[in-house]
């Protein structure tokens, strides 16, 4: 497979990152994964624009236009001959002498890779388990940035458990997963966390929220809270691998019937069928 290193296409023997760059040494960077089905990128578009808002947010500037940032993508892809998969790229703030603050004329370093995943058929049909852990992530949840620790610990703890997800809270409020974005359904209506600095605005989450005006679903950009998300009909969460997961059970205490709910059925349908 190909890495692409900045605008080259390189093999990964021929990488060097400097032990000084600024991703490795203070997380000074952010990325994105992309899915591809059927060797085709799926919201490249909506990715791309992240990418770029995120990069922004952070002041770095990515010195590509989003047609060839687009177009080099396109190329990793179809130089890996990558099917069903994923695209993971990162940009960071470059390399130079450790010091805190800015380095002045610094290239950022942009690295991108290919792999093959198929999708989560079988645990999307039986639905998964959840629980619940503080969110203790700093304020700038809506920056896809690569200081993931806030993420990873809680997914730990939720992985130690036997959990698939962790279900973020701050105090009584549930936000989104320590790697998705959190939906529960409650009389006919679905209820997610508003894009505020709070939370990721997934691509996933803007795809299923676009289905759900054409299904004619009310959804609630509202926030609840732990004792409400108990109370759901249905729960599900969302994003790029996992698509629309179904949530059976948090910390053990079944929801609905313990069994993937109809909304949430009904969304991975429409889901699936908006793919091609
Ligand atoms: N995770 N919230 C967080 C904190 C995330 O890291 C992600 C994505 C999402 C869902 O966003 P999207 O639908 O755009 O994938 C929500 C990616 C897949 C990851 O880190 O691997």
């Amino acid at each position: 497979d190909l890495i692409l290193h900045n605008d080259k296409f390189i093999r990964e023997e021929e990488l060097v990152i400097s032990k000084e760059d600024r991703g490795y040494q203070f997380g000074d960077g952010i990325y994105e994964v992309i899915r591809v089905y059927e060797g085709n990128l799926f919201t490249a578009k909506e990715h791309i624009d992240r990418f770029y808002d995120s990069a922004e947010k952070i002041k770095i500037v990515i010195p590509y236009t989003k047609d060839v940032f687009h177009k080099m993508m396109y190329d990793l892809v179809e130089q890996n001959e990558i099917n069903n998969g994923q695209v993971y790229v990162q940009v960071t703030r470059g390399a130079s002498i450790r010091q805190h603050h800015f380095p002045a004329d610094t290239p950022p370093v942009l690295i991108g890779y290919t792999k093959t995943v198929e999708r989560p058929v079988e645990l999307m049909e039986a639905g998964v388990r959840a629980t619940f852990i503080e969110d203790i992530r700093w304020l700038r949840c809506d920056i896809k940035s690569l200081n993931l620790l806030g993420n990873i610990l809680a997914k730990q703890e939720a992985h130690d458990k036997g959990f698939y997800e962790a279900i973020l809270h701050r105090g009584e409020v549930v936000t989104e997963g320590s790697s998705t974005n959190m939906y529960g359904v409650k009389d006919g209506v679905i209820y997610t966390h508003p894009t505020d600095n709070l939370i990721l605005p997934g691509i996933t989450r803007s795809v299923i929220l676009t289905l759900c005006e054409k299904l004619e679903i009310p959804v609630q950009e509202t926030a609840f809270t732990k004792t409400q998300a108990l109370e759901m009909d249905e729960f599900f969460l969302s994003s790029t691998t996992a698509e629309v997961m179904p949530i059976i059970e948090i910390d053990g205490q079944a929801i609905g019937g313990g069994t993937p709910g109809p909304l949430t059925k009904k969304i991975q349908e429409a889901f699936k069928a908006n793919l091609n």
